[in-house]
């Protein structure tokens, strides 16, 4: 296996450019799926409150055969967990039901503006962080208002902003903010959830080119934009698909023809931060 290429952020701190999303790897079959991702050698592990699967994602890290202080596990503050008080059992709650003793990145799953106490929830992000029980401290779903607004308000910097970015959406501009700011660029639904994305004829030519399939060649774009992708995959053969695509290297002709495909609605739901909010 060829070594997992990886990003740093502003402090030094280091993700691999690829990692396992588990939205919807719930239950046993989620802790099996956890457990063989990592034993094929993933070291990034992106769970939510919201998706119920904590528990899962860490049995699966105690059932796999690595040892806890090589895996990097994410987790994301719920929007009705904003209030400060709330805020803190929260994230005390993640790292209960993770079974961990410190989060080893906690994001704020969406900035939610219209209920205006993202500013509360990162403070409590922060806190925990000077506690010891959260070890890096980021955001997802925020636009460049709400980083400056966290940023102005507290002094620290997130280390992530975890977003929507795959071939439809590109997001060139908040790549490009967030590379000035050491702000590492996480893409959620980085394979567009592979659906009709996966049979776009330039994706097609590009992995016949490489020898690839098209999910490995839109994860080998984003390594090359120098953003952290989270698959999700259930099963063994697409895990190791896309850890096997980490080390793809594009040329920057190939590159530019994908982000091509790049559309101001390309979001996959209605999700524009500005306006979508999740509890
Ligand atoms: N912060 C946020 O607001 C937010 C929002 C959405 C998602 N996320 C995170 O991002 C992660 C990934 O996003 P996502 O799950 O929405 O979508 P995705 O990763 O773009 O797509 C997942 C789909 O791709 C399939 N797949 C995986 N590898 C493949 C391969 N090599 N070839 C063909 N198909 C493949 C999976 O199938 P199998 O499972 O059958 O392998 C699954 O159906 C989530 O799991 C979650 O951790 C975060």
């Amino acid at each position: 296996m060829s070594e997992m290429p990886s990003f740093a952020a502003h402090n030094g701190f280091r993700l691999p450019a690829v990692g396992l999303g588990t939205y919807r790897l719930n239950g046993d079959a989620g802790a099996a799926a956890v457990a063989a991702g990592l034993d094929l050698g993933y070291r990034l592990v992106d769970t939510a409150f919201n998706y119920e699967n904590e528990g899962a994602v860490g049995a699966g890290i105690r059932a796999s055969a690595i040892d806890r202080s090589e895996i990097i596990v994410a987790t994301k503050l719920p929007g009705r967990h904003h209030a400060a008080a709330k805020a803190r059992d929260s994230i005390e709650e993640s790292r209960h039901r993770l079974g961990v003793d410190a989060t080893d990145l906690h994001l704020i799953h969406w900035p939610n503006p219209s209920v205006g106490q993202y500013g509360e929830a990162w403070q409590a992000l922060v806190d925990a962080q000077q506690r010891g029980t959260v070890r890096h401290v980021g955001v997802s779903n925020f636009l460049p208002e709400h980083l400056d607004r966290i940023e102005s308000a507290s002094g620290v910097r997130p280390v992530a902003n975890q977003i929507e970015v795959h071939p439809y959406f590109p997001q060139q501009e908040a790549l490009d903010l967030h590379a000035e700011r050491g702000i590492l660029t996480v893409a959620w639904s980085p394979l567009g959830r592979a659906r009709e994305l996966l049979q776009e004829p330039v994706i097609v030519e590009v992995a016949a080119g490489h020898g690839i399939t098209p999910a490995q060649t839109v994860i080998a774009w984003h390594v090359a934009r120098g953003t952290v992708s989270i698959p999700k995959a259930s099963s063994i053969e697409h895990q190791q698909l896309n850890l096997d695509a980490a080390s793809v290297v594009l040329a920057s002709d190939e590159v530019e023809a994908i982000t091509g495909l790049g559309r101001a609605d390309g979001r996959l739901f209605d999700g524009d931060p500005a306006t979508h909010e999740e509890m």
